[in-house]
């Protein structure tokens, strides 16, 4: 039986889920942000799950509208501000991964905040995915190293990453098959399960049928049975 330690999500399909029921785009981002929730607090209640990476901003999300994307910063300032509580009670620490250089000081010192006072907690790893772009993570992780003396090996480009943990699972809500630039390196051997439930509609029901699922393949990485 497997465990799933380290758990990412593509959180895919809030817009839609807004527009089928006539309702702005940026709805469905609020309500996404409750199932960030919800689903942190059921992983942080899990004793085999050390770590969740949320996929909440990509590096390619700021070709959206001018408006969607000054909303998302101004809902994800207000969500780390709130959750900083709830992060200490549930002994959840807070990592985020992606080039915050990108964000006004304001929401970078935010980030910063939440990051710094939840340090000490080692109870579940939240990490959120913040302009973040697998292939941008992985050209900084190279910059950072590529001035060594000795050929760059396997694990000094994993160290030099900004999420240097590989993933068990990864779960693509909102219907679509693809990774969309996140976690590539990190995902080598994940498990993936895609499913056609947009974001706001997934429940912790749904994740838990999927753990089940996750326990009983038969994980080789490469080897043989
Ligand atoms: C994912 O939902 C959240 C972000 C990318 C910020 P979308 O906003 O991509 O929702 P759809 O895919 O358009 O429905
Ligand atoms: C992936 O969703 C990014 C996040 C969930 C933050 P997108 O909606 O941006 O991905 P594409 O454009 O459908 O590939
Ligand atoms: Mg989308």
């Amino acid at each position: 039986m497997n465990n799933a330690t380290h758990i990412a999500i593509i959180m895919d399909g809030n817009g839609r889920w807004a527009e089928l029921q006539d309702m702005k785009r940026v709805k469905g981002h609020e309500a996404g942000a409750n199932v960030v929730r919800e689903i942190t607090t059921y992983c942080s209640n899990h004793k085999d799950i050390e770590r969740l990476t949320l996929y909440a901003f990509s590096t390619e999300n700021w070709k959206r509208p001018r408006l969607e994307v000054e909303f998302l910063m101004k809902l994800l300032e207000r969500y780390l501000k709130k959750e900083l509580p709830e992060y200490l009670k549930n002994n959840i620490r807070f990592e985020p991964i992606g080039d915050l250089r990108a964000f006004s000081k304001s929401l970078q010192k935010t980030i910063s905040d939440v990051k710094e006072k939840t340090t000490h907690c080692d109870g579940l790893v939240q990490s959120l995915a913040l302009n973040y772009g697998s292939q941008d993570e992985i050209l900084r992780g190279v910059n950072k190293i590529k001035n060594c003396e000795y050929d760059i090996t396997q694990e000094m480009l994993s160290n030099a990453l900004d999420c240097k943990h590989n993933v068990d699972l990864l779960i693509r809500t909102g219907g679509d098959h693809r990774l969309s630039n996140f976690l590539l390196w990190q995902s080598a051997y994940a498990e993936l399960f895609f499913c056609d439930t947009l974001f706001p509609d997934f429940t912790t029901n749904e994740l838990e049928k999927i753990l089940k699922k996750f326990k009983k393949i038969e994980r080789r990485f490469g080897g043989l049975k």
